[in-house]
């Protein structure tokens, strides 16, 4: 039975509270939002992104008519500029010889009738000039589109630009590039993208992936990371910044694309940083989203505890923070406001909000760092709301120490993550029923339960009406990650799908969009009476027994307090309710359905160190009490 109290006014729902976090995660970048189509388009892929990774990673040599030449990486003072270090020398032989891009996935996804914008910057030896051909391919060398034919000339970078209109439609299409004449021709940013961005935008995203994150309407855009900006964010700041393992830094993702080093993702890849701190502002603005940027706080999480002890070190990265500020907001007149004015932009981009910190999780050394660019940031830009962070768990003695300091600070809001099982979703609903009213307000930065399944979105739509139902605290929430290209996963679930030719939204994709293009003016307080009970309460200290080698269970037994058996497993017959749980730079398994060690229990961590089976018996005292 469900009593509805039609005239009562529960919590106000801020038209902002749904939003959306994007990733460079999963190639959501590059091979993804970003439209580009030529991968490696600068040469600077290496083997510090990727192990797998060479200069010509998805180039390979090509010729017409038995044409020959040599196709190297040069790394050397012909450079494009300093940041631009590498790039492709054609020593041209004879007849016409170049190399051919693959592009993403299959390849180049091109569609008849549609226009690509072609460009590159080239220079030759050769006095009377190099003509240049440029053709959209399938794998065989059959044309997909009229080729585009540029006479290089002069041994200075040039930018050549021109148009290729499709002829057919594929998703496995070649960029290739071939001259003649002899002579050495030099290449670099071989560029090729659709014509029709997502709002025409130069340098702009891929239509589809934008219009299906536009459609949820989301009231913020959470960026860039996650783990992307916090891991290595004391290291390599003082290196050149074409250097690899450079940390994250928004300043080295602005201006020229050609003048944006490339870098080593932390997600073990290139990042091109084409889709740059500018480009993601004008995409928020675009979808009507508020931006909201995260800035790394200095003390590593994502499997590394590290704090920076290099005071110089944190006060740069805290002017840096101050500088964003006013690359978003500043007047044109001011140094940074005017870059963003020179990259087309004079009108500020309106933030309103600054996270300091992603799953840092040294509390202490984080919250006393965290504290030093609150106080910058509120002393010159008070209207700024700076969010602090709680870790990487939803519960623990991390979490808990993190949420007394940002309590005790009056901190005004506090970023939560956790990725948990379907069954924790439906039992957590409650969460946020108990949260001090007048405590820091909740940003739900980054959750999903562990799977694509409709069951997980089912359960996510449960736990969003605990969301909303706290809107007075819960103020802003993001699923997470939101996008995945099929051939380069590093981490699911994930809300929107795609590769070079199609996207799709998980199920959660229509859960979240359901929600955010619904978003309520305030909450009507109901109850529910005669909801079907849990189907197991378990209190008190409960056995667990297992047989365990250093890389296997077997015979896992769960006994309650009382001795009674609550649940066994000998892996005989269906595996299926038990599924993998990401740890923090580990893999764990968890029966969802039972009982969750980390999260319905103090933690109780038994290390099985030998390669050859032994009994385990060990008890864990449950802290909450649930099916
Ligand atoms: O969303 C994927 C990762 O999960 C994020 O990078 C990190 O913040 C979290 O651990």
């Amino acid at each position: 039975t469900l009593a509805v109290d039609a005239a009562g006014r529960g919590a106000t729902i801020d038209r902002s509270m749904y939003g959306v976090f994007f990733e460079d995660i999963n190639r959501a970048a590059d091979g993804g939002l970003y439209a580009e189509l030529v991968q490696n388009r600068s040469f600077e892929y290496d083997k510090a992104d990727n192990a797998s990774y060479t200069p010509m990673t998805s180039w390979a040599p090509t010729s017409l008519n038995g044409g020959t030449g040599t196709a190297t990486v040069a790394d050397d003072d012909r450079r494009l500029n300093e940041r631009n270090r590498r790039y492709l020398k054609l020593d041209l032989a004879r007849g016409e010889y170049g190399v051919a891009n693959s592009g993403y996935n299959s390849g180049i996804r091109v569609e008849k009738g549609k226009q690509y914008d072609f460009s590159v910057f080239a220079r030759t030896d050769r006095a009377a000039g190099t003509p240049l051909t440029v053709a959209v391919t399938d794998p065989a060398g059959k044309a997909l589109a009229d080729p585009l034919r540029v006479q290089v000339r002069g041994d200075g970078w040039v930018r050549y630009t021109g148009t290729v209109l499709a002829r057919e439609s594929s998703a496995l299409g070649r960029l290739a590039l071939t001259a003649s004449g002899g002579g050495t021709l030099r290449l670099d940013m071989v560029s090729l993208f659709p014509r029709d961005t997502y709002k025409n935008r130069p340098n702009g995203m891929r239509a589809d992936l934008a219009e299906k994150i536009a459609a949820l309407e989301p009231g913020f855009v959470r960026f860039p990371g996650g783990c992307l900006v916090n891991t290595g964010s004391h290291q390599g700041y003082e290196a050149p910044n074409w250097e690899r393992k450079r940390s994250y830094q928004w300043k080295d993702t602005i201006g020229p694309v050609e003048q944006r080093a490339t870098n080593a993702n932390f997600w073990g890849y290139n990042q091109s940083y084409g889709i740059g701190y500018y480009e993601y502002f004008q995409f928020s603005e675009d979808i009507g989203a508020m931006p909201l940027p995260v800035v790394p706080a200095l003390v590593t999480g994502c499997g590394q505890n590290k704090a920076t002890d290099d005071p110089a070190l944190l006060r740069r990265h805290i002017q840096d923070t101050l500088d964003l500020i006013e690359f978003a907001n500043g007047p044109v007149t001011s140094p940074w406001g005017k870059k963003r004015a020179e990259m087309g932009h004079p009108a500020p981009f309106n933030l309103t909000h600054v996270g300091v910190g992603n799953e840092e999780n040294l509390p202490d050394e984080f919250f006393a760092r965290f504290t030093e660019f609150r106080t910058a940031i509120a002393s010159k830009y008070p209207g700024i709301t700076v969010i602090s962070n709680s870790g990487p768990d939803d519960t623990g003695t991390t979490f808990d120490r993190l949420w007394d300091l940002n309590r005790n600070a009056k901190v005004l809001m506090v970023d939560e993550h956790y990725y948990n099982s379907p069954q924790w979703f439906l039992q957590n609903n409650q969460r946020y029923d108990t949260y001090d009213r007048n405590g820091p307000k909740v940003f739900l930065g980054e959750y999903a339960s562990l799977d694509n399944k409709f069951g997980n979105a089912l359960a996510e739509a449960a736990y969003m009406t605990g969301l909303e139902r706290n809107a007075d605290v819960v103020k802003l929430a993001s699923y997470a990650p939101l996008l995945a290209n099929t051939d380069y996963v590093q981490w699911k679930p994930d809300m929107i799908w795609f590769d070079n030719q199609r996207s799709w939204g998980s199920a959660s994709y229509e859960t979240q969009k359901l929600f955010m293009t619904n978003v309520g003016d305030h909450v009507v307080p109901s109850k529910a009476s005669a909801t079907p009970a849990t189907v197991a309460s378990i209190s008190g200290a409960i056995g667990l027994s297992t047989w365990a080698t250093s890389a296997a269970y077997d015979d896992v037994k769960v006994t309650s307090a009382d001795g009674a058996q609550l649940f066994s497993d000998d892996f005989s017959g269906d595996d299926s309710r038990w599924s993998k749980v990401a740890g923090r730079g580990s893999w764990a398994v968890t029966n969802g359905a039972y009982v969750q060690a980390d999260q319905a229990a103090e933690n109780t961590l038994v290390t099985a160190g030998d390669p050859s089976w032994s009994n385990y018996d060990f008890s864990v005292k449950a802290t909450k009490t649930g099916g």
